[in-house]
């Protein structure tokens, strides 16, 4: 059992307290945000994330688990101590490291006693030195000779299956060259080691590395099968036959071979432009990346054409949105492609009639700039109802299936765009609608 802090309670921070106080540590999660924390302690969870409910409240019964504002004395009271706050994208594309070195320095503030120190935020590969650098100039100024170490490692979390994918990961990985560092890191992750999860052990920055370069080889992935779905539509192959084939080849693999409108998220786009301008900075381009951001910008502004080829004028004319979030499971629309996609449709001229599960707060104000041009529905057939197409941009397992004869009726024109490609042309067609998917 060891005592941790973990500063930063969102979709990481929180989904790690929580898991990591159910391997049976004691877990205080700590936020600058007061409202996160006040709901937290309520056992509100502030995300939409499936399962983290059960867990938080589990081991906040089981008194392993807390929620605070008071870093210094969660921080205090830890051996480890988490950094999870965000590293968004700064203009330039490179990860802003404001979080990350503020709460650095206030460790470097506030520590007493041997401390580890453990960097789960995906940072740009030299960020672990540097945040030892400012933790010691910190106990510099205080004149405290207090020895502490910094880890990397990393978080391969997905949103939507987060504690499934904290509590079975691929792998543990865990940087750093100091060796007691790295056995507290096995107690806190012990009940994996005991499960033989593969533990990398590493140094700090090939650590911050294989969290780039695996994000990024995901993000190539889906932008290669994209392009190839693009060429399909101009050549008459089935992307879909395709990418199955493709997918079973074991040294291609079958995962993130899915066409669609572009990926998003909090993650993918961030991280590979990050990873794009390290490569400017060592003068080393990592030109297989710049060219996938650049696609994934405009696979993106690719469906709204893909719509308006279909409707032609969109003036007066009324689209259906259904799906919002980057991914289904999730509310999260940082970097969503519903977000480019309904900005260029509302350009354009279209209404636009938006239906989410989970994402519509977060539409409200991420969407803002076109609120003349848009409605929210209720429901996926009150989204259809007199409007002259219907888009789905995420797959929620909702709209996998449903009722094509109503959503029919419901519409004025036919035009059904499957643009995650989760249904089948005929059973489309056999509803009397038009059915434009990507790459089919
Ligand atoms: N979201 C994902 O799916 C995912 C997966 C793997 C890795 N990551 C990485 O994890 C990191 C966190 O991502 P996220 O999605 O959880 O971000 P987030 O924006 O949801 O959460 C960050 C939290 O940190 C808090 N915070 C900021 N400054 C603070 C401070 N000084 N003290 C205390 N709290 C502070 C914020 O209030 C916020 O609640 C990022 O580096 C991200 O790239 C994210």
């Amino acid at each position: 059992m060891v005592s941790i802090a973990v500063i930063g309670t969102g979709y990481v921070g929180s989904v790690s307290g929580a898991c990591l106080a159910d391997f049976g540590n004691t877990v205080v999660c700590v936020d600058s945000d007061s409202e996160k924390i006040k709901a937290l302690k309520q056992g509100i969870i502030p995300i939409f994330e499936p399962g983290l409910d059960g867990i938080v409240a589990r081991n906040m019964q089981e008194g392993r688990l807390s929620f605070t504002t008071d870093f210094s004395g969660a921080v205090k009271a830890s051996e480890v101590v988490f950094i999870a706050v965000g590293t968004p994208p700064a203009a330039d594309g490179s990860a802003d490291l404001q979080y990350v070195e503020t709460v650095a320095r206030e460790i470097g503030r506030t520590i007493g006693k041997w401390t580890v120190v453990v960097d789960k935020s995906t940072v740009p590969i030299g960020t672990g030195r540097k945040a030892r650098e400012w933790i010691q100039e910190e106990l510099t100024r205080r004149g405290a000779a207090i020895p502490f170490e910094v880890v990397s490692n990393p978080e391969f979390l997905r949103e939507g299956t987060a504690v499934y994918d904290f509590t079975h990961p691929d792998r543990v990985v865990i940087g750093t060259e100091n060796e007691k560092a790295r056995s507290i890191m096995k107690d806190v992750y012990r009940p994996l080691y005991l499960n033989e999860t593969p533990y990398i052990e590493t140094n700090l920055e090939s650590a911050e590395m294989i969290k780039y370069a695996s994000n990024a080889f995901l993000a190539l992935k889906i932008t290669f099968i994209n392009e190839i779905a693009n060429l399909c539509e101009k050549t008459g192959a089935d992307v879909q036959d395709v990418a199955k084939a493709v997918g079973r080849d074991g040294r291609i693999g079958s995962k993130f071979l899915h066409p669609g409108p572009g990926y998003g998220g909090s993650c993918f786009p961030k991280d590979t432009r990050a990873l794009a301008q390290i490569g400017r900075e060592h003068g080393e381009p990592v030109s297989l990346v710049e060219a996938a951001i650049s696609a994934n910008e405009r696979q993106k502004l690719r469906m709204a054409e893909k719509i308006q080829a279909e409707l032609g004028d969109l003036h007066g004319k009324t689209i259906a949105i259904l799906g919002l979030a980057f991914k289904q499971n999730t509310d999260d629309m940082r970097e969503s492609p519903a977000i480019a996609i309904c900005e260029r449709l509302a350009e354009a001229g279209a209404k636009l009639r938006l239906f989410d599960p989970a994402a519509m707060k977060e539409a409200e104000w991420r969407l803002a700039g076109i609120k003349a041009s848009m409605t929210f529905a209720e429901s996926e057939y009150e989204a259809a109802r007199g409007a002259d197409a219907l888009a789905i941009l995420t797959p929620w397992n909702q709209f996998r299936n449903l009722d094509l004869n109503k959503i029919k009726e419901s519409l004025v024109l036919p035009y059904f765009f499957d643009l995650r490609n989760i249904y089948k042309r005929e059973e489309v067609e056999r509803a009397g609608l038009t059915y434009i998917g990507v790459g089919r």
